[in-house]
């Protein structure tokens, strides 16, 4: 089922950016964005697209008192023959779904919601940058809209979209990151919200996040919320290794997020003929595999940070250096042919591919 979709065009236009090499990460942002409301009663209402700009939400809204929200990460990417593409945002219309689900947020017609993301980047396809590497950042998000401050379900609630010029999510581009392993904070727990992408489990992330900066980290590998023993996911990623060989990666047991990169890096691998175990794996099974030599590659997997290589990992003062501290090379085979499916580069023969319009 479609929305019924009003556009309002900017009388204002913005001038694109001229520096591509400049363009870092979520700095930057289109003309335009997208907008709906919900209530019990009327359900999804009011679909539309309007010039970018603030949002008049009640200060009594539940966004605000009690973190009613989840978001998405997906790119919109210039291919090769010139067509505008996306990639698996099934996925991600799927998975915003089962955020909000546990949230207690309304769900979204999967087509209507394919559709809106198809219209929005059509009209904003001017602002998808032509540089390799760079991209249009998406970022559909939905909140609790309710103006009263009891603890409840959202009974009125805001689904958007905005989109962003972007290049690499980390300064590194794809030379490797430094991550730090935390062991005081944890971000999630069975149970919990982990396997939502929702905006408090990133705000319970920021202070180890500060911290690893501090000491010159890019970003924190999280443990289990229990026994802080068993590796979770990086800050923006999912976390992969190859030890002896072998591919083995957390298994998704509900306080990770089930990302569409470390899906699509899984079924890759398997069809080179890689075993990929998804499982536990203890931090002691990790460091001794950093420091006898068995842990040949560790790398991470999101859409902002695509495929990143970890090349140091620092725990309990000690630092492991991982593959010299370079980029391995089944590291940069993933990144070559996943950028390459993205990008219409290498033969897409999983259907990944979404083609939005001919650019
Ligand atoms: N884990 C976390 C905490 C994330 O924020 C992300 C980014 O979206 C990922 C994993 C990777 O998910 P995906 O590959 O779907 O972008
Ligand atoms: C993404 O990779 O899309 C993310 O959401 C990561 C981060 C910017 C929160």
């Amino acid at each position: 089922m479609k929305y019924d979709i009003s556009v309002t065009l900017t009388t204002t236009p913005k001038q694109k950016p001229q520096d591509e090499s400049k363009l870092g990460f979520g700095k930057i942002f289109t003309d335009h964005m997208f907008l709906m409301d919900y209530n019990k009663d009327k359900g999804w209402y009011n679909a539309r697209i309007v010039p970018f700009g603030p949002l008049p939400t009640h200060p009594a809204s539940t966004v605000f008192h009690y973190g009613v929200e989840v978001f998405e990460g997906m790119k919109a990417y210039r291919a090769v023959d010139g067509s505008i593409r996306m990639f698996r945002p099934m996925e991600n219309v799927k998975r915003l779904n089962q955020s909000a689900e546990r949230l207690c947020l309304p769900a979204i017609d999967e087509e209507g919601c394919l559709d809106i993301l198809n219209k929005i980047v059509e009209l904003e396809k001017d602002w998808i940058p032509h540089s390799e590497g760079t991209s249009l950042y998406i970022r559909p998000f939905m909140y609790g809209n309710d103006p009263f401050l009891g603890v409840h379900a959202a009974a009125n609630a805001v689904f958007a979209v905005i989109c962003s010029p972007v290049g690499a999510y980390y300064a590194e581009g794809l030379n490797p990151v430094k991550i730090a392993i935390e062991s005081e904070d944890v971000r999630a727990v069975r149970g919990g919200t982990g396997y939502a992408k929702c905006g408090g489990n990133y705000a319970a992330s920021l202070r180890a996040g500060e911290r690893a900066e501090k000491n010159g980290y890019t970003q924190v590998l999280w443990l289990d919320g229990v026994e802080r023993k068993y590796i979770e996911e990086v800050g923006a990623m999912n976390v992969m290794f190859k030890i002896a060989g072998k591919i083995v990666t957390p298994a998704l047991l509900g306080s990770v997020l089930p990302g569409i990169t470390r899906k699509s890096c899984i079924e890759l691998m398997r069809s080179w003929g890689y075993e990929v175990e998804e499982r536990q794996i203890s931090i002691d099974e990790l460091l001794k595999a950093a420091s006898d030599g068995t842990l040949e590659e560790a790398w991470g997997t999101g859409t902002a940070a695509v495929v990143s290589p970890i090349g140091k990992l620092f725990y309990e003062e000690v630092e492991y250096v991982l593959s010299d501290n370079k980029i391995g090379a089944l590291t940069q085979r993933l990144y070559d042919n996943l950028t390459g499916i993205q990008w219409g580069k290498v033969e897409d023969n999983y259907g990944w591919s979404y083609i939005v319009c001919n650019g």
